[in-house]
């Protein structure tokens, strides 16, 4: 059987919705196609990519390499106890799909990640994050495969040296170790309502909702996303382009002078985390298009493709934004997406 297909379009493998064509490209439905891959002579000869659901990747051109689509599916509950539950969730699995198992269940934990895009494999690849919560917080153990020995390996939540947007998926083991499965703790009972990330309050409060429960607080997260983030199905992004950054106290009381008003969170260290919307917005890019891509109108860390941009008209894009802010703020901000 080949598995393997050559000179593959990827623009419906991308949300951004970029035409790029892969070299190789395979489809991994099963522990018999990672066998299969595993034993042929095209993984071993060529560079290699693990596609998820492609929510944070921008082709820039063709990719001559082999990908690797990972589409391993199912959900089962490995361990329970009277308050938790431990479900092992197949990495093809989609995010907002376990979501809201978990929530027909009845089971808390991943109400504030509501509706991010993409494959429960990519989620601690990036630390996924949303309105307070982490997906670090509820992972216990990623399951993979390394694809240049075939060695399993399961690594604890502490071995995957988590950080904001990060994880050693995206270090030491970027590229070759294939995240076949996470397992996740999620709450029975006495469930961990966070609210408190501002406009869930106030969406909660609206609606007269003093004590919710997980599924309001999912219901709250989803009317706020639909609001500012674009549905990528109906207009190409790969939701925050960039990443908050981060700069020393320091550097901040000195931006504070010159913008009183520039907002900023505390992080650890004594560094302080500066919305990068807010900065991309004060650099008048908020809702600019410039051609057949552009700044989203409701949130300016988002770029956007309204149809026919090619990966580079977006990639100048970001440059451009990230010259500007640089020159405004001397503050340098770096991509979330990854850039192929
Ligand atoms: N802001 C602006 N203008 C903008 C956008 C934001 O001024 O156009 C300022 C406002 O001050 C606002 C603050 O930025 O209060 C924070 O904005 P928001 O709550 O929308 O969050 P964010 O920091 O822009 C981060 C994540 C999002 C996540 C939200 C909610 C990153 C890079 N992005 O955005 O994650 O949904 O918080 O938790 O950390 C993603 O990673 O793809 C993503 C969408």
């Amino acid at each position: 059987m080949n598995l393997i297909e050559e000179n593959k379009s990827l623009k419906s493998y991308n949300t951004f919705g970029v035409e790029a064509n892969a070299r190789y490209f395979i489809k991994v439905e099963s522990a018999a196609h990672i066998d299969e891959l595993l034993a042929g002579n095209i993984l071993k000869n060529n560079n290699c990519l693990i596609l998820g659901g492609g929510s944070n990747i921008l082709f820039t051109g063709n990719y001559d390499g082999l990908i690797v689509h990972n589409c391993l599916k199912g959900i089962n509950t490995v361990h329970e106890t009277a308050t938790t539950v431990e479900v092992e969730v197949m990495a093809g699995e989609n995010w907002h799909h376990i979501v809201t198992f978990a929530l027909q269940n009845d089971w808390g934990g991943l109400e504030n990640l509501s509706l991010i895009p993409g494959l429960a494999g990519a989620a601690p690849i990036q630390n996924i994050g949303a309105y307070g919560v982490e997906v670090k917080d509820m992972i216990t153990q990623v399951h993979g495969i390394d694809l240049r020995t075939g060695l399993h390996r399961t690594l604890g939540s502490e071995e995957c040296a988590f950080g904001y947007r990060d994880s050693i998926f995206k270090h030491e083991l970027k590229e070759f170790f294939f995240i076949s499965s996470i397992t996740l703790s999620l709450t029975k009972k006495h469930h961990r309502i966070a609210t408190s990330y501002g406009a869930i309050n106030d969406v909660l409060k609206q609606q007269q909702i003093t004590k919710p429960t997980i599924q309001q607080v999912s219901n709250a997260v989803q009317q706020i996303r639909r609001s500012k983030l674009p549905d990528p199905t109906q207009l190409g992004n790969a939701g925050s382009f960039f990443k908050n950054p981060v700069v020393s106290e320091t550097h901040y009381k000195l931006l504070q002078q010159e913008h009183p008003e520039i907002p900023g969170y505390k992080s650890v260290n004594q560094e302080v985390k500066v919305p990068a919307g807010w900065l991309i917005e004060q650099c008048g890019w908020k809702g600019k298009r410039i051609g057949n891509c552009g700044v989203h109108t409701q949130q300016a860390l988002v770029l956007v493709n309204y149809g026919d941009s090619t990966g580079n008209e977006i990639l100048e894009l970001a440059m451009r934004i990230i010259a500007s802010v640089k020159s405004k703020f001397n503050i340098e901000l770096q991509c979330e997406v990854n850039i192929k």
